[in-house]
C-alpha cells in the first residue's frame, strides 16, 4: 500500500475512529480497580480474619517473633488479598515507628544538649544518616524494623528457587551479590540467605502463598529450614505464614515442620451471595460511572458466583468481563444480558483452556466423541468412540491405543467435566456405557484443529450402529 493511499485511508477513518471512542468511555470509570493486582483498602467480610491475624503479627512491631500462621481456605475466599494488604500495613507501620523512635532518640540528646550542639547533630544525621553516626548496633536495640517477603510458590516452586528468592528481595537489584536462578551448591545458598538475613537486621516475615504446591512438589526440606533459621540467626528473625488451598497440607508435613508451621491456623470461609455482593458493590462504587450499572445487575452477578463456591474472583471476573461486553457494544448500561453473556464466555474460555492443555491421545478421544456429537449421535457407545478413535489414530499414524486405554482416558475427560458416561443395563441382553459430550461441538472442535489434528478436518465419522438411548 503506497504512503499516499493509506493516508487517505485513515483521514476516512478519522472521525469514526474518534466516535467510537468517546462513546467506548460510558462504563468503566477506572478499570484498574477490577484487575487481580489491585488490592482494596478495605475488604467486606474479611474484618473478623484481618483482626485474628494483625493481633498475632503486631508482636512484630515490639521486637517479638510472631508465631508462625497457616491459612487455609477454597479458591477465591481472599487469602492473598488479605495478607498483602496486611504486609502493607505492618511494613507502613514499622516505617511510622521507626521514624518516631528516632525521633524520641534524638530529642533526648538535645535535652541535654545547648543549642548549636544539636543543631550541628541534626545536620550530620542529615548528612550521614543516623545509623552511621551512631552505630547501627545501638539504634537497632531501640528498634527492628518489620520486612515483609512475599513468594508465589506456584512459581518458585523449589527449594533452590525459593531460598534464593528470598536472599535476592533483602538484596538491591543492582547488586552484584545477588544470588543466580541456578547453579550454585545448596550449601552455599544457605549459607549466603544466613547472611543477607542476618545482616538485614530486621524481623522478617516470608509469606509463602500455596505453599502445598511447593511441597508435593518439591517436598517438605524447605519448610524444614525456614522453621528452623531462627537457631541460626543472630540479629535477624524470621515468621512465617503460609497459604494453602488445601486444609489437610499439614498432614503431609514432617512432625516438626508440623507443629511449627501450624503454631496459628485459620480457615477462610467461602463467601454467600449477600458477601459476595457486598464485595462486588465495593468495587462497582470505584470502577464505573454511576449510571452504568444497578444494583440488580450487581446481585445478579453476586448470585451467579455464589452458586460456584462462593469464589470472589469468578465474582469480579463476571462483572468485569460483562462490562467489558456492554463497553464494547456502546451500551450506556451494564445489563443482565451482559451478566449472561459473560458468565458463558469465562466458562468457554475455561473449558478451551482446559482443552488445549490435553494429551495429543486424550484430545483424540474428545475429538472422536465431539465429531459423533456433530454428526447428530447426541448420546453415543464406548464401542463407537473407540472405533471413531481407531479410525482417526489411523489416518494420523498415531499409535492406536487399545480399548482399554481409551476407556481410562473417557475417564479422565469424565473427571474434567467434558463428557459424562453413564452404564445402562437392558436386563438379559447386557449393559453399554453411555457417553455424551458436555461441552458445544463446534467450538470445541474448532479449538482442537490445529496441529496434527488439522489434519482431520472435513473428515466425518461412520456411523455404523443403531442406538437408541
Ligand atoms: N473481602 C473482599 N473484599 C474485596 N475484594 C475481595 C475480597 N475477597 C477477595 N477479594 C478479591 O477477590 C479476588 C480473589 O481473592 P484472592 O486472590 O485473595 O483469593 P485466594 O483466596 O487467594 O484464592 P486462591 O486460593 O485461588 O489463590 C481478588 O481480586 C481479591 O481482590
Ligand atoms: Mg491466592
Amino acid at each position: 500500500m503506497s504512503k499516499g493511499t493509506k493516508v487517505k485511508l485513515l483521514s476516512g477513518l478519522g472521525k469514526d475512529i474518534f466516535d467510537f471512542l468517546e462513546l467506548g468511555g460510558r462504563i468503566f470509570k477506572n478499570r484498574e480497580v477490577l484487575r487481580y493486582s489491585y488490592i482494596p483498602d478495605s475488604l467486606p467480610h474479611r474484618e473478623e480474619e484481618i483482626r485474628t491475624l494483625a493481633r498475632i503479627l503486631i508482636t512484630s512491631l515490639k521486637g517479638d517473633t510472631p508465631s508462625n500462621i497457616m491459612i487455609y481456605g477454597m479458591t477465591g475466599t481472599g487469602k492473598t488479598v488479605v495478607s498483602k494488604l496486611l504486609m502493607k500495613a505492618l511494613q507502613d507501620k514499622s516505617e511510622i515507628l521507626e521514624n518516631q523512635y528516632f525521633s524520641f532518640f534524638m530529642d533526648i540528646h538535645s535535652t541535654f544538649m545547648p543549642t548549636w550542639l544539636d543543631n550541628a547533630l541534626r545536620e550530620a544525621v542529615s548528612f550521614l544518616g543516623i545509623e552511621e553516626l551512631f552505630g547501627r548496633e545501638v539504634i537497632r536495640d531501640i528498634f527492628k524494623p518489620v520486612k515483609c517477603i512475599y513468594i508465589n510458590c506456584q512459581q518458585m516452586d523449589t527449594q533452590y528457587r525459593v531460598l534464593t528468592q528470598i536472599a535476592n528481595r533483602l538484596t538491591p537489584f543492582n547488586d552484584e551479590d545477588r544470588l543466580p536462578v541456578s547453579g550454585l551448591p545448596m550449601d552455599e545458598v544457605h549459607s549466603r540467605l544466613l547472611g543477607k538475613l542476618d545482616s538485614s537486621d530486621s524481623l522478617i516475615i516470608i509469606i509463602l502463598d500455596e505453599v502445598d504446591r511447593l511441597v508435593f512438589k518439591s517436598g517438605d526440606d524447605v519448610l524444614y529450614t525456614l522453621t528452623r533459621i531462627n537457631e541460626e540467626l543472630s540479629n535477624s528473625r524470621v515468621s512465617l505464614l503460609g497459604i494453602s488451598n488445601n486444609l489437610h497440607f499439614l498432614e503431609y508435613l514432617d512432625s516438626r515442620v508440623k507443629s511449627s508451621l501450624g503454631a496459628e491456623e485459620l480457615v477462610f470461609h467461602p463467601y454467600n451471595a449477600n458477601q459476595l455482593r457486598d464485595i462486588l458493590k465495593q468495587r462497582s462504587e470505584e470502577a464505573f460511572y454511576p449510571e452504568a450499572i444497578d444494583y440488580d445487575v450487581i446481585s445478579y452477578c453476586a448470585a451467579l458466583a455464589a452458586q460456584e463456591n462462593g469464589d470472589a474472583r469468578k465474582a469480579l471476573d463476571i462483572l468485569r468481563v460483562s462490562a467489558e461486553m456492554a463497553e464494547r457494544d456502546h451500551s450506556p448500561k451494564l445489563s443482565d444480558i451482559y451478566v449472561r453473556q459473560a458468565q458463558k464466555k469465562i466458562e468457554m474460555d475455561r473449558v478451551n483452556q482446559v482443552v488445549r492443555t490435553l494429551p495429543l491421545q486424550t484430545k483424540l478421544v474428545l475429538y472422536s466423541i465431539l465429531q459423533l456429537k456433530l454428526g447428530g449421535r447426541i448420546k453415543t457407545t464406548t464401542k463407537e468412540v473407540v472405533e471413531t478413535y481407531s479410525n482417526y489414530a489411523q489416518r494420523l499414524d498415531l499409535t492406536v491405543l487399545g480399548r482399554r486405554q481409551v476407556v481410562n482416558l473417557m475417564g479422565e475427560l469424565d473427571k474434567l467435566g467434558l463428557i459424562q458416561s453413564k452404564v445402562i443395563s437392558f436386563g438379559r441382553h447386557g449393559r453399554t456405557t453411555v457417553v455424551e459430550a458436555n461441552v458445544p461441538s463446534t467450538e470445541i472442535l474448532n479449538n482442537l484443529h490445529n496441529g496434527i489434528l488439522s489434519r482431520l478436518k472435513g473428515i466425518r465419522p461412520r456411523l455404523i450402529y443403531n442406538t437408541s438411548f
